[in-house]
């Protein structure tokens, strides 16, 4: 059913990754797209309108610089419509995997200028806007290692848990106003780049997936798909949560082995 039929979706970060994945899954439940990323995706903007008959429009934008945002947000308000749904997916991984008190603090910083500055600001664009339509869906991206800790890549976890921070006060700012706001920690996700470097050898599928209760990584789509249905104006009731769609990973406090044997991503995911 195309439940969101007449709605306008922004995602950030849309070009590849889980990003396209959200994008292809809002646009198969009818929702014309804005698809933003640091160069504009137009190969991927070109191949959802195509696939799914929604009109879809390619945005360069970086998140971290305001202006930017604000130019993207008012070009697909003037382009497409109104803005009912907003998924922050846009981010980084930490540029090197070291202790935090050996790397330059400008890592930080950069690492929370992307995903909360970035995440913050494209709220802001959006909610006027939601709330003179009563109607607002955000989605934004925090991680399994926003629940958890992992070592050596301080920087990323602190990003991800703040995303939680902001993610609950702006529901409480604007469930009165029709708009909800909620956050997906995705465990380890299998995109197309760490794909290709498990073909090339250079990647671990067992590294995390021992430690998951399903023994596998995710597929995009998987995490797309829960993205989709908070989209979805009959997820009214769902506000300020955040979703860990991790395959159990968060939830196992064993110490030791893993769970039990490795199912085949390929057999498991389809
Ligand atoms: N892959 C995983 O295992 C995993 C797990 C948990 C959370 N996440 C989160 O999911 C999101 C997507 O991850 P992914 O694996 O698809 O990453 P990816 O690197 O494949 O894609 C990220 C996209 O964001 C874009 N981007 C980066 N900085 C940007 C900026 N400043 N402005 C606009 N666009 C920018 C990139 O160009 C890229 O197209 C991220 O927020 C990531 O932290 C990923």
């Amino acid at each position: 059913m195309k439940t969101l039929a007449g709605r306008v979706a922004v995602v950030t970060g849309a070009g590849r990754g889980i990003g396209r994945a959200i994008a292809e899954d809002l646009a198969s439940r009818g929702a014309d797209l804005a698809l933003f990323d640091l160069q504009a995706p137009l190969e991927a903007a070109a191949g959802i309108a195509a696939a799914h008959g929604v009109r879809a429009l390619a945005v360069a934008a970086d998140v971290s610089e305001e202006s930017a945002v604000q130019a993207g947000c008012a070009r697909v308000a003037a382009e497409l419509g109104p803005i009912g749904v907003l998924v922050n997916n846009a981010g980084i991984m930490q540029r090197e995997s070291a202790d935090h008190h050996t790397l330059p603090a400008s890592d930080l910083q950069r690492m929370l200028a992307v995903h909360v500055g970035g995440a913050a600001a494209m709220c802001a664009a959006v909610l006027p806007g939601m709330r003179a339509q009563r109607f607002g869906r955000i989605v934004n991206l925090s991680s399994v290692i926003g629940l958890v800790g992992l070592q050596r890549r301080t920087a990323y976890s602190t990003a991800k848990a703040a995303i939680a921070g902001l993610t609950r006060g702006l529901a409480l700012e604007n469930g009165r106003h029709g708009v909800t706001v909620n956050a997906v920690a995705p465990g380890y996700v299998l995109t197309e780049v760490l794909r290709e470097k498990m073909r090339l050898g250079t990647l671990d599928h067992a590294l995390f997936a021992e430690r998951s209760a399903v023994g596998r990584w995710a597929t995009p789509q998987e995490i797309a798909r829960v993205i989709g249905f908070l989209a979805e104006p009959a997820s009214g009731f769902i506000t300020a949560a955040v979703w860990a769609v991790d395959g159990g990973y968060a939830a196992n406090g064993n110490p030791g082995e893993a769970l039990g044997p490795l199912q085949a991503m390929e057999a498991e995911a389809g």
